[in-house]
């Protein structure tokens, strides 16, 4: 099955935000493109607004005054729906309600020919319900493109229980011969970026329930030390403390309240509260004139060691072996196959996050975890009341020794960053484990539709693969509600590598 021919006019139902942003990408491939919207007028002002963007391209150059001309012509306001019976493809870009949803493709049925495709841009409703009333329901597929459409290129094509296996090949070719990239993806509450990215939010709002660190510190850390783009806090005060929250909590609804998904109740204030974000002019953060931005906690600068002795490798944080010998600072290595602690002068143990607490060790300062130690500017450190001062400045002047600003958070166990991408590795490996995705298309998904520094497979291979499951069932030994359980999945992969027993 291939791509739709150009020739072909598409429609675009719902001229709002993501309307508008597909109706440009189906146009400027070649497409004729006809554009409807329940409002009357502003399908006329949708195919102005994207003339006009489409001028800034020719502008910037990226974009010929010929071509421009030519899209404009293809570019068709509808009256009524009657005026997209022509169309090879509908995708459809309303409200989010599914009783809105199913009524109009109830209406387009009775409209369009029974070859037409119909998608839906659902972000979070379940694709088999919108396309549960159809007379023919095996054309329905789940079209999900991000905002803004021309810019980001991830588009997942979701098969509802119903779809035609052609009609999404179909749907995922031609979401391809436009350019983006499309990932294959079945049914499930919030698709693949949706529900695989949860942890990213839930779990820096956990460390700052329970008291571990502030937003801008774990802001900090998210980005400095884990790569991410931008922080939880700062990135849901951008996408709206309301959308965030929405989708957090239909994808926990959707799942029946399992508790792997369970809201934030520090947001849910905050949503209650009227800060939403930026657009409020307060979220997280405050965006009024003249506010002053929060600094992360940073350490005051400590003396670094003369000297530590590695008990072990150091494991997935083995980079930091070279930096701490480049900063000059002499390494004795013990047990170079196994542990990840180095001993510091006092005595004291310095340990990647591994699910456990500070204060379950007689003297320990742990250490988040960074998908590149050469490359962070800032680590978190945590220990409990009983670490002495003297290893907490020991450990502290070693991170500054090798460049780093040093951010010493809570007792949490898991800290961070390790919490956050053991839990994204975990929900990555269930969803294979479930036929939501491939791994291969899981790793796309997460870098385009989020911006992951790597994709959950890719980060899971760097840290070895026991790793995750191990921290998990740390925090899960210490958190009973199942939040942390780790799945049979990722389970049965730690098991497929030596965890394995002889004998039943
Ligand atoms: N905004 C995002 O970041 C984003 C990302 C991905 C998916 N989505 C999904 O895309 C859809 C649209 O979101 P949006 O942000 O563009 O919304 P929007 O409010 O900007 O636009 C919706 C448009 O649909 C029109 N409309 C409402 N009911 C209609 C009907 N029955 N028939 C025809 N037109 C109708 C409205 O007049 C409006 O112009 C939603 O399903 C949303 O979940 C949004």
């Amino acid at each position: 099955m291939t791509a739709l021919d150009l020739s072909s006019p598409v429609a675009v139902v719902g001229t709002g935000t993501m309307g508008q942003g597909i109706a440009q990408v189906a146009l400027t491939a070649g497409h004729p493109v006809r554009l409807y919207d329940a409002v009357p007028g502003r399908a006329r002002e949708a195919a102005e607004g994207i003339v006009a963007r489409l001028d800034r391209l020719v502008a910037k150059e990226r974009l010929t005054a010929a071509d421009r001309d030519a899209a404009r012509d293809r570019l068709l306001p509808a009256d009524d729906l009657t005026g997209l019976a022509d169309c090879a493809l509908v995708v459809e870009a309303v409200l989010e309600r599914l009783d809105v949803k199913q009524e109009l493709f109830g209406a387009l049925e009775d409209v369009v020919s029974d070859d037409c495709l119909l998608a839906t841009n659902t972000s979070s409703l379940s694709v088999t319900a919108v396309g549960g009333a159809l007379r023919v329901p095996g054309r329905l597929v789940g079209l999900h493109f991000f905002n803004p459409a021309p810019l980001l290129p991830l588009v997942e094509v979701v098969s509802g229980f119903a779809t035609d296996v052609a009609c999404a090949t179909r749907a995922y070719e031609t979401a391809r011969a436009w350019g983006r990239t499309p990932v294959a993806c079945a049914d499930t509450p919030g698709f693949v970026v949706n529900r695989i990215a949860r942890p990213f939010y839930a779990e820096a709002f956990t460390v700052y329930e329970c008291q571990g660190a502030d937003p801008a510190t774990i802001d900090a850390v998210l980005r400095e030390s884990g790569g991410f783009r931008m922080g939880a806090f700062e990135l849901t005060d951008l996408i709206g403390q309301d959308i965030n929250e929405s989708v957090t909590r239909s994808v926990w609804q959707a799942f029946f309240q399992d508790v792997r998904f369970t809201p934030s109740l520090a947001q849910r204030r905050l949503v209650e509260s009227g800060r939403l974000g930026r657009k409020s002019g307060r979220g997280w953060y405050d965006y009024a004139d003249g506010a002053e931005r929060p600094e992360p906690h940073t350490a005051e600068p400590a003396e670094p060691p003369a000297y530590v002795v590695a008990e072990g490798g150091l494991g997935p944080a083995s980079d930091l072996l070279a930096l701490i010998r480049e900063a000059g600072i002499q390494v004795r290595v013990e047990d170079e196959d196994h542990g990840t602690r180095l001993v510091l002068p006092s005595g004291g143990r310095l340990a990647l996050a591994d699910g456990r607490t500070s204060v379950e060790h007689r003297d320990v300062v742990y250490f988040d975890l960074s998908p590149d130690y050469r490359g962070a500017t800032r680590i978190a450190l945590s220990h409990s009341r009983d670490t002495s001062a003297r290893t907490v400045a020991e450990a502290t002047g070693l991170f500054q020794a090798l460049g780093k600003k040093v951010s010493v958070i809570g007792d949490v166990p898991g800290m961070i960053v390790a919490r956050t991408v053991a839990r994204i590795i975990d929900l990555a490996y269930d969803a294979v484990a479930k036929g939501v995705a491939t791994e291969e298309d899981i790793d796309t998904a997460m870098r385009l539709g989020v911006n992951y520094p790597l994709g959950p497979f890719e980060w899971s291979r760097r840290l070895g693969r026991g790793w995750a499951g191990s921290l998990l069932e740390g925090l899960h030994e210490r958190d009973r509600s199942g939040r942390y359980a780790p799945s049979l999945a990722l389970y049965r992969h730690a098991c497929a590598t030596g965890k394995r027993e002889d004998t039943p």
